[in-house]
């Protein structure tokens, strides 16, 4: 009762923020600010009105939990593709003391999984079944993740924290032209794998600035804005996912929803070249890549060698192959695969992998070639610091674009297709390209192996960069470039973000390169060492904070996307 008087409380007030009608939370169309200098706290997020909603929270008086909890719902509503309360992601947090945290939220196999659940009975794997549909679904971990972070470091009320984003569900929002133009095209898949048509569909095209309006999602937030973790895992939520599951031969059950549980980890936390580095350790990939990668270098002069240079990029896609060739082999959900972590990131192993680097020729990772790689951009990363230093790194995702497509009838959220992280069947390319073995197979309550790499840099001490990006596999190498390209090649801010990538993840063996990212001699060196240098579509869409020497925050947002950058 409390709780709730407490909302309407702030539900009163949101306007103060927000304007007074919900036709005026911020002008339409937005106006997506890609960098900004702040003089004590900044946000960057994937969409202006989460942006807002999280920098109204940090006026407050909030801290970068609370901010990040208000953004995390705020995106499940203006961000349905990846924003959202059905998948799970991952948090760094360092305060202005210096003290770490990483928390996994990543979503768990059901109970009832089994190894082999994405094969048929000759062994052949069913990508479709781990990508489409209920059967898809991992159990949810973004509301246990929300909370447990609220529980540990939130300062004001749980239920302020979702008030804006009711409000956004429930008034709704004007759309923008991408989202407008996904929402579109994703409309066979929502009508066929949802029982009840979602607010998703609309009978024509959408167009941009059509407002959205989520009634149901609005009564879900309300009931977790109330109940807390049990306003999902149990109660009428709870029900509402097992009943979904019922009728479409989905193995999530009210047990799994009740037992689901968010860990807190030790983060990846290593030193190189006089910085300090704090990322996600396992389930993730992310963090453990990123060290190898970096470590990997050696005592390489890459600033002499020239940004962009085939030098430079050779031997940065070098460590990249050697990296996920050990992803592949040797990472998974460490609650079930002993994953040699000490090893893997230890100098004598790295120089080791490096020892049959050719500077004059590229190293072949083998005959076989795996899978396509598809090109949905759909994860989705927010940085956030406040006045007081403390700052959050997250990155969240249902996996794919809009995840299973399944919205769960009467509730108005979308579940995850993070089953597809998991590897189908020993070999068998994933979503993203992405082959692996025993280590990621499937398990009862086991968590798929992630590329997540939500990052914090400190340097002498100080807060330096905070850093993430969505983008499936190629996840660790844009978090390493952007990096390597403001602290090593000295590039500002928005040029170490905006400035094209390139990724290479073992197999396939290629290098994979935004359009136009190498001058065209570049590219035709590459080649000449051997290297196949395919173009793709855009890689990653960065967040990044980075603490100037003159005190002020730079707050960048990635030009790739609806990215939207603020502060104060
Ligand atoms: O956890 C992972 O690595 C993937 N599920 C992330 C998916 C992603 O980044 C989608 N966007 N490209």
């Amino acid at each position: 009762m409390q709780i709730r008087s407490r909302l309407y409380v702030f539900l009163l007030l949101v306007p103060v923020f927000f304007s007074c009608s919900a036709q005026k939370y911020i002008p339409f169309p937005y106006a997506f600010e890609k960098s900004i200098e702040a003089d004590s706290a900044a946000v960057v997020t994937a969409h202006p009105l989460a942006t807002r909603v999280g920098i109204s929270i940090l006026r407050r008086g909030g801290n970068a939990v609370d901010a990040a909890i208000a953004v995390h719902f705020a995106l499940a509503v203006v961000y349905p593709q990846a924003g959202n309360i059905g998948g799970g992601g991952f948090l760094i947090y360092r305060d202005s003391a210096g003290r770490t945290a990483a928390l996994d939220f990543r979503e768990k196999a059901p109970a009832a999984a089994t190894e082999t659940m994405y094969q048929d009975s000759a062994g052949n794997v069913l990508p479709e079944k781990s990508r489409f549909g209920v059967f898809a679904c991992g159990i949810p971990g973004s509301v246990d993740g929300m909370w447990e972070a609220h529980k540990k470091y939130g300062s004001l009320p749980w239920a302020d924290l979702l008030a804006p984003a009711i409000l956004l569900a429930d008034k709704g929002y004007q759309i923008t032209e991408k989202e407008a133009q996904q929402l579109s095209e994703e409309k066979v898949n929502f009508i066929r794998y949802t029982r009840m048509v979602p607010v998703f569909v609309k009978m024509h095209a959408w167009e941009t600035g059509d407002w959205l309006i989520q009634k149901d999602l609005a009564t879900t937030l309300r009931r977790i804005a109330s109940r807390g973790r049990d306003g999902f895992y149990e109660g009428p939520t709870a029900s509402l996912i097992e009943y979904e599951m019922k009728k479409q031969n989905g193995l999530i059950t009210l047990e799994d929803l009740k037992n689901y549980n968010s860990v807190w980890r030790t983060p990846v936390e290593f030193d190189w070249r006089g910085l300090h580095i704090i990322s996600m350790p396992p389930p993730s990939s992310g963090g453990i890549l990123l060290q190898q990668m970096l470590g990997m270098l050696g005592d390489a002069d890459l600033k002499g060698m020239g940004f962009h240079s085939p030098a430079a990029v050779h031997l940065m896609v070098e460590a990249e192959r050697r990296a996920y060739a050990d992803r592949a082999m040797h990472m998974g959900d460490a609650d079930f695969w002993d994953v040699p972590l000490d090893t893997l990131v230890s100098p004598h192993y790295l120089a080791r992998r490096m020892a049959d680097f050719n500077p004059d020729q590229a190293t072949a990772s083998t005959n076989v070639e795996a899978g396509v790689i598809k090109t949905s951009e759909e994860t989705t990363h927010y940085s956030i610091v406040d006045a007081h230093g403390n700052a959050v790194s997250v990155t969240t995702t249902l996996n794919d674009s809009y995840g299973s497509r399944v919205v769960v009838s009467g509730a108005g959220f979308l579940l995850n297709n993070e089953m597809d992280d998991f590897s189908a069947k020993p070999g068998a390319p994933n979503l993203y390209g992405a082959i692996g073995g025993k280590a990621n197979a499937v398990a009862p309550r086991k968590r798929p192996l992630s590329s997540m790499t939500p990052t914090i840099v400190t340097r002498d001490g100080r807060l330096a960069l905070v850093v993430g990006t969505p983008g499936g596999t190629t996840i660790p190498t844009s978090v390493y470039q952007v990096i390597l390209n403001v602290f090593e090649f000295d590039l500002p801010l928005d040029s170490a973000v905006h400035s094209k990538r390139f990724h290479h993840q073992w197999l396939p063996d290629k290098i994979q390169v935004e359009e136009g990212v190498f001058p065209e001699a570049v590219t035709l060196k590459l080649e000449e060492i051997g290297h196949v240098v395919a173009p793709r579509d855009p890689i990653g869409r960065v967040e990044a904070i980075l603490c100037e020497p003159n005190g002020k925050l730079r707050a960048v947002a990635d030009t790739r996307g609806d990215d939207s950058a603020g502060g104060y």
